[in-house]
């Protein structure tokens, strides 16, 4: 029987050994240990044996079955440190991979006004902010938009209840504000949220970010104003652009552009981006009205001035051909990761 016992001992000790999960060691010990286990049943045994045999041989199941837990014991212990950094004596594993941190990054959008300002910086400009809930009069009024002029419809309008303000239809507003405080000569860009109250499609959102420019000197032209845009889309684009000013309207503005550059998809030679004419309309541009400039306190007569005003949602749409607009803030971030 001992003999019997020692063979089971290293049987036993073997399928431990191998054992890869913590339910393949339950099974063993269940073989083993079990109310049914291979144990148990020679422990039954020892009742039909006369005394001295029996007290011989329980002695020496004891020892058996005291030397297979404690097998099983260790065993358990390793596995259970093989899912956990902390072992149970709390002693740190060194020879764990670390937990990876994720980190976030800056939204496509900001990533993009970041390097639109550095271009504009680097050729004079200034940057300029200004609020997001405006009057009546920055919005409208003070730009050649009185009330009941038909162009209002063209912003659609949030208004808030009760009060005179709104949220911005556009940045223009931040010009007349930044003349009042800044004297000419001057240049400056004002990056910012605007908001319309339209219906949402794959190109309208009713939160756009745009992008403004001013220019205001004695002598500053149509010329000064193409300059300065082409030589901004060569920089970010990375190659040469070519620029299409067309007659457009807008109050604030006389003569009023729309501003277009060569598609850069197709190179010009038609697609879908571009609705196959070559050319993608990027900005509003003209000459600053004289209403302008008097809302803003300064005399037409002394100065001239070029603005123009883009969509940064359109540019990053051009840049990274993004077929939907809604993507940008729709905080996905299937979307978002990849930039
Ligand atoms: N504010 C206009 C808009 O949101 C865009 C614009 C057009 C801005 C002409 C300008 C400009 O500065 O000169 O539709």
């Amino acid at each position: 029987m001992e003999t019997d016992l020692k063979q089971t001992e290293i049987q036993a000790k073997s399928e431990i050994k191998s054992a890869k999960t913590s339910a393949d060691l339950d099974l063993v010990s269940k073989k083993y240990l079990g109310s049914n286990g291979v144990l148990r049943l020679s422990f039954k045994g020892l009742a039909k044996l006369p005394e001295a045999q029996r007290r011989k041989q329980g002695a020496f199941l004891n020892k058996v079955q005291k030397e297979i837990m404690g097998f099983i014991q260790e065993k358990s212990e390793t596995l259970g440190k093989q899912k956990t950094v902390f072992s149970k004596d709390d002693s740190f594993d060194f020879n764990q991979p670390g937990e990876r941190i994720v980190i976030g990054h800056l939204h496509l959008l900001t990533q993009l006004r970041r390097e639109v300002e550095e271009i504009f910086q680097s050729m004079g400009f200034s940057v300029a902010l200004g609020p997001e809930v405006e009057t009546e009069w920055y919005n409208f009024d003070a730009l050649n938009i009185p009330k009941d002029h038909p162009a209002r419809d063209i912003w659609d309008t949030f208004w808030l209840k009760n009060l005179k303000l709104l949220l911005r239809t556009h940045t223009s507003p931040v010009q007349v504000r930044y003349m009042e405080n800044n004297q000419p000569p001057l240049r400056v860009i004002v990056p910012g949220s605007v908001f319309r109250h339209e219906a949402t499609d794959a190109s309208h959102e009713f939160q756009l970010f745009q992008i403004e420019g001013l220019m205001v000197d004695r002598n500053v032209s149509v010329a000064n104003l193409r300059a300065i845009i082409a030589a901004f889309y060569q920089r970010l684009f990375n190659k040469s652009v070519k620029t299409r000013l067309r007659p457009d309207f807008f109050p604030f503005t006389e003569p009023s552009f729309d501003l277009a550059i060569n598609c850069l998809v197709c190179q010009g030679r038609g697609c879908q981006v571009c609705k196959n004419t070559g050319w993608v309309e990027m900005a509003g541009a003209g000459m600053v009205h004289p209403k302008v400039f008097q809302s803003a306190g300064l005399d037409p007569k002394k100065w001239q001035g070029w603005a123009f005003g883009f969509g940064l949602d359109r540019l990053a749409m051009m840049k990274y051909k993004i077929d939907d607009i809604r993507l940008f803030r729709s905080g996905d971030l299937r979307f978002l990761n990849q930039f």
